[in-house]
């Protein structure tokens, strides 16, 4: 049977969108106003005639409540709309209230356009809606059809209303450099929840990323309640808010932060904001997590079927002392352990023998390597390994030969001081002429040797936001366009090579970039526990398909902290898994006991990277444990961690979700048979003994 459309046309001008467990309903009344209906779990084409009956009692109710999201579906600053808008812009006159009324609606596939335009100005916004399975996109075209120019304050991709419900918690992922993406719950009172970076980057203090629900007492967890979330597809700064108005609904706003935007929209052009992402789940935070990670995986990232190789890392093992000898030694005993893809880090390239030079110089130090990179990429490649080497393309060192030649290619106030941040300037992407020179720098790069993989770093945020061009955009916007358009340009010229995206760790992970890079370096923090934190609150955002982990040495640089192999392997096997340690300097035993892992991962990888993750328990409890059950539901791989034996028994019970009851499990390792039902009812009962004790339970469908 063909699936329903997605979008139906409904009497008296009301759409009613549907996905995958979700629907969305809006309206245009005869007046030309454009009414949200809902947004949740299915509902009947027949329901939308009552919802616009409901509608018709709620508008305009009193003096001082705001018209909101419940009842409009753009909330454009002016008249009595005094709660967080949507959009503000400021007219050649000096007025800043906008006044629009539908003009036009159009429905193509799985897409709906609402075209509003403004009743007095030449001045439009076209509100875009796409089905994608169990995940609503939308943004917003906002077109100058006139001759003045016109100034965006603020250019929100949407506003999403939550219906009213007695209590809303909100589920984020808060975090700092080095712990970055940790759960964090909190129930909102009256008032605002103000999520955002305002560095250029999506940062380490927050994730573009938010759920509500009902809070625990009233049932909302992993297995039921309604959560409802939203997500902002931006590598730039942003800003989600959470507004509960003492009618206790809830107004959520996504889009590129109004933080000193002034955005320019001359004569005659249009410019289109991200896209916000909301996903409904009726059933607890499995469903959503289930429905982020099928949407991320099917619709966001490239190269979505292929599974992500093994890595192995140089950056933690020899720092800025890249020399092509210890390289190769690396590279030598990566190869044996299993390593698929191997990584040159900072240090590679003209200049840079610390933070201080080099960073815009994207050709080989001379000395090191005289013949450029190609004979050690042939050699790794001649190991059976890929070959890949860190850049920061955004980024210029004051010592480098890139600034001599271009002082001007920076963002800079003329008369104010520069900041300097890990001693480099933020290079001008606004510009053409900048972006041009990165293709063309990239382009040779990639053109210099064998280069499979780039890991794309950011090191510093975006200060002295000056174009310092005429007639230029806001560069908090035109930043990110340039960023995208040169990651754009790159990949298409050079199609084979595969991009990890990292900010001095996870400051740049959203699904904007996830778009155009096939995983992210979630933090800089490789401690295994301290990374259990992390991974957990991450694979609420993303699936594992796109979250890289390095085992590295013991104790790590970072935390000092000693952690036996085992426990970094296990941890490290839950996302993508990485080697970072300094291989020269382990022994025969950690490298045969490596192998092993590499090994093991190799046979549960497309479990982990494609499958269904459940959490099974996790931070704060003492005891992490985690499962991933196969697409095709044959395996299973239920990893538990336990850091400390002081409050643990010897062995825990894990009851396992989502498998089939009436199948049978065997444990591959001691070929112990279990139902699905026992499984599910009583648990799988794993030990853990010991401090940093770790188990990774592999049970196959017989
Ligand atoms: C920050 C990254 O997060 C690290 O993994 C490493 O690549 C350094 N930059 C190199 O400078």
């Amino acid at each position: 049977m063909a699936d329903p459309p997605s979008i139906l046309h409904l009497p008296d001008d009301a759409f009613l969108l549907r996905g995958d467990g979700f629907a969305y309903a809006l309206a245009v009344t005869p007046g030309g106003d454009l009414r949200h209906l809902h947004w949740g779990g299915p509902i009947e084409p027949a329901d939308v005639g009552v919802l616009l009956t409901d509608d018709a009692r709620e508008f305009g109710s009193n003096t001082w409540s705001s018209p909101r999201a419940h009842t409009e579906e753009l909330v454009a600053h002016g008249g009595r709309r005094l709660d967080e808008s949507a959009l503000k812009v400021e007219f050649a006159d000096g007025v800043r209230a906008l006044d629009l009324a539908a003009e036009s609606t159009a429905v193509s596939g799985d897409e709906l356009t609402v075209r509003l335009a403004d009743r007095h100005y030449p001045f439009a916004a076209e509100l875009h809606y796409r089905v994608r399975g169990g995940a609503l996109e939308r943004w917003t075209t906002l077109v100058n059809d006139g001759d003045a120019p016109i100034v965006l304050d603020r250019a929100y991709s949407a506003g999403w209303a939550l219906p009213w419900q007695p209590r809303w918690v909100a589920t984020w992922l808060a975090g700092a450099y080095a712990a970055e993406t940790q759960l964090t719950r909190r129930e909102l009172g009256p008032g605002r929840l103000v999520l955002e970076s305002r560095r250029g980057i999506p940062g380490h203090a927050a994730q573009p990323w938010l759920a509500l629900d009902a809070g625990d007492e009233a049932r909302a967890s992993d297995e039921a309640g309604a959560v409802w979330s939203v997500a902002l597809a931006w590598s730039g700064s942003w800003r989600l808010t959470a507004e509960l108005a003492a009618d206790g609904r809830l107004h959520v706003t996504a889009g590129v932060n109004d933080f000193d935007l002034r955005h320019p929209l001359p004569p005659g052009t249009s410019w289109t904001t991200p896209v916000t992402v909301g996903v409904f789940a009726a059933a607890g935070h499995d469903e959503l997590t289930d429905r982020w990670h099928a949407y991320e995986r099917t619709h966001v990232v490239p190269r979505p079927d292929a599974v992500r190789p093994v890595l192995y890392n140089s950056w933690e093992a020899t720092f800025f002392d890249v020399r092509p000898e210890s390289q190769l030694e690396l590279a030598r005993r990566a190869a044996a352990l299993g390593a698929e893809l191997f990584v040159v880090d900072d240090g590679w390239f003209a200049g840079r023998e610390d933070e201080s030079a080099g960073v815009g110089d994207w050709t080989p130090d001379r000395s090191a390597f005289p013949d450029g990179l190609k004979p050690l990429a042939d050699e790794v490649q001649a190991l059976g390994m890929r070959f890949g080497v860190w850049v920061e393309p955004e980024a210029v060192s004051p010592d480098s030969d890139l600034f001599r030649a271009h002082p001007d290619w920076i963002y800079q106030w003329p008369t104010r001081p520069r900041t300097l941040a890990r001693q480099t300037h933020l290079l001008a992407l606004s510009r053409p002429d900048v972006r041009a020179h990165l293709v063309q720098a990239l382009d040779a790069l990639l053109s210099s040797a064998p280069i499979d993989a780039l890991k794309w770093d950011l090191n510093r945020p975006l200060t002295e936001a000056s174009s310092g061009l005429e007639g230029a955009g806001s560069v908090w916007v035109e930043h990110v366009e340039g960023f995208y358009e040169v990651l754009d340009r790159v990949r298409e010229r050079h199609p084979g090579v595969w991009i990890e995206s990292c900010a001095s760790g996870g400051g740049r992970a959203d699904l904007g970039v996830l778009s155009r890079a096939e995983w992210v370096w979630p933090s800089d923090n490789t401690d295994a526990l301290e990374r259990l934190a992390i991974q957990h609150g991450y694979a609420y955002a993303h699936s594992p398909h796109t979250m890289m982990a390095w085992v590295t040495d013991s104790p790590t640089y970072l935390t000092k902290r000693e952690i036996p192999l085992r426990f970094r392997f296990h941890s490290a096997m839950t996302g993508l898994l990485g080697v970072g340690g300094n291989l020269a300097e382990w022994s025969d035993a950690d490298l045969a006991a490596a192998a092993e892992y590499v090994a093991q991962y190799k046979r549960i990888r497309a479990t982990v990277q494609f499958g269904t993750l459940r959490r099974l328990s996790g931070a704060p409890d003492d005891v992490t444990a985690l499962s991933y059950l196969a697409p095709d539901g044959a395996q299973v791989a239920v990893f538990a961690f336990a850091p400390s034996v002081r409050r643990l028994r010897r062995t825990v019970l894990l009851r396992l979700r989502g498998l089939d009851p009436a199948a049978v499990y065997a444990d591959a390792a001691t070929g112990t048979r279990y139902s699905g039902a026992l499984l599910h009812h009583h648990g799988l009962r794993v030990a853990l003994t010991g401090d940093y004790a770790s188990e990774l339970v592999v049970l196959d469908r017989i």
